[in-house]
Formats: structure tokens, C-alpha cells, sequence
């Protein structure tokens, strides 16, 4: 009997041990994950506020960089009143062109740098050659035609305009082969440069100039049709048709 009480004792007190075991383990992982958990929010934070400062550096850098560009582009235009707002009207018109010819967001933005920095060669041709009122000769004319490699040589140490450096190099050139400077014909040429060359073109028609003043829409539209597939590239000259509102006054 005496055994068999002490038998029973002995199993309660085991029990009383596991339990009080069971719940000394049980408070240590419970702080342990709490202290995990409370470490793992801190750090979670610590990376979204990290995340927001990045992006905000991006955003920065970015505008800053479209800045310089629009500060370069505004300076090619100042050295002549009359073609004062081109280069970003051209951008506007390119960037219309791109987006009904669907291109996507980065190659929208890549042709509207581009168009800005289009004629940045010109820096390089006299100004009594640029400015000249009349028929320019055949050496001024060439001289002239030397603006589209002079601005890819300007540009091509800039690592981040490397994108934009084929719209600019041949901006000039038609399908017909009959363009400058390396006379690319059909799909040689690249699209952001055959959409270029017809807001170029377009702007400067519909533009006051010293020989004349500007040129109605229809007019112009009509000749970048009349020359569809020779001058211009057939599907941007259609998407460029399909656009009302072409130019914001
Ligand atoms: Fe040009």
C-alpha cells in the first residue's frame, strides 16, 4: 500500500516536472519568435524607407538629366530666332508619331531625347552659313550636311544618350537612298530617325523662315504625303496622317 502511494506520488511529481518543463520551453520560444519578429519588422522598415530614398534619388537624377537635355536642345535653337521652340516642337510631334505607331514607353522617351538633341551638330557650322537667307551653294550645302555626324561625335562619349545616337546620325536619310550621311535605304534606317525626319520636316515647313512665311497644315501634310516611300518612310508618313493637333501653338 505504503509502495503503491509512493508510486503515485512519484508519477505526479514527474508531471508537475513536464509541465513546468513544458511551459519554461514555451515562454522561451514565444520571446524567441517575438524577438524574430519584432528584428524582421524593424528590418522590413529600415528596407522600405531605404527603397523610398533610391527612388527618389532615381527620380531626381532622371529629371535633372532630362533637363540637361532640354538645356542643350533650347541652346541649338537660340542661335537663330527663327528657329526658336523647334527642337521641342519636333519632340512633340515625334513623340505623337511614335505613340500612334505603338512604340513603347522607354522608346518613347528614348526618341523624345533624341528629337531634342536631333540638331545639336549645328553647333558646328558657321552661322553665316546656317542663318543665310538665300540658296546656300554646294559647298555651303555640304557643309551643312556635316551636322548629323558632328552631333553623334558631340554625343557619343555620353554613355547614357547611346540609345538616341542612331536617330540622330540619320536623321537625314530616306528610304530611297538618296539621304545623307551613309544614303541607308528602306529599313536600313532606323524608325526613330524616320520619324524624326518627317516632324523635321513638317515643323520647318509649317515654321515662319527669313525667305517666307509659314506654310498651312494641309499644305504640308500634302507634301509629306507626295512623298511617301521616297523621302519618308511609308508607315510613319501613314501613322504621321492619321494625327490631328499636330502642333501646339
Ligand atoms: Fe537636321
Amino acid at each position: 500500500m505504503k509502495s503503491s502511494m509512493e508510486l503515485s506520488e512519484l508519477i505526479r511529481t514527474v508531471w508537475a516536472v513536464m509541465f513546468l518543463g513544458l511551459i519554461a520551453l514555451y515562454t522561451f520560444l514565444l520571446r524567441t519568435v517575438y524577438k524574430a519578429s519584432g528584428t524582421l519588422i524593424r528590418q522590413n522598415t529600415e528596407l522600405t524607407e531605404g527603397k523610398k530614398h533610391l527612388e527618389e534619388a532615381i527620380r531626381k537624377l532622371n529629371y535633372s538629366y532630362r533637363e540637361t537635355v532640354a538645356a542643350a536642345s533650347a541652346a541649338i535653337d537660340a542661335r537663330d530666332a527663327y528657329t526658336a521652340g523647334h527642337s521641342r516642337r519636333v519632340a512633340d510631334i515625334a513623340c505623337k508619331v511614335g505613340k500612334e505607331l505603338g512604340l513603347e514607353d522607354s522608346q518613347l522617351e528614348c526618341l523624345e531625347l533624341a528629337a531634342l538633341l536631333h540638331d545639336i551638330g549645328k553647333i558646328g557650322v558657321p552661322d553665316h552659313i546656317l542663318n543665310k537667307p538665300g540658296k546656300l551653294d554646294e559647298e555651303e550645302f555640304k557643309k551643312i550636311q556635316t551636322h548629323p555626324v558632328l552631333g553623334y561625335n558631340i554625343l557619343k562619349k555620353i554613355e547614357f544618350l547611346s540609345p538616341m545616337l542612331p536617330a540622330i546620325l540619320y536623321h537625314h536619310e530616306r528610304p530611297d537612298g538618296k539621304g545623307y550621311p551613309k544614303g541607308l535605304k528602306g529599313d536600313e534606317i532606323p524608325i526613330g530617325a524616320s520619324i524624326i525626319a518627317i516632324a523635321d520636316t513638317y515643323d520647318a515647313m509649317t515654321s515662319d523662315r527669313p525667305c517666307r512665311s509659314a506654310l498651312s497644315h494641309e499644305f504640308a501634310a500634302e507634301e509629306v504625303k507626295k512623298h511617301r516611300g521616297t523621302q519618308f518612310n511609308k508607315e510613319v508618313v501613314d501613322a504621321f496622317l492619321k494625327i490631328q493637333n499636330l502642333k501646339v501653338k
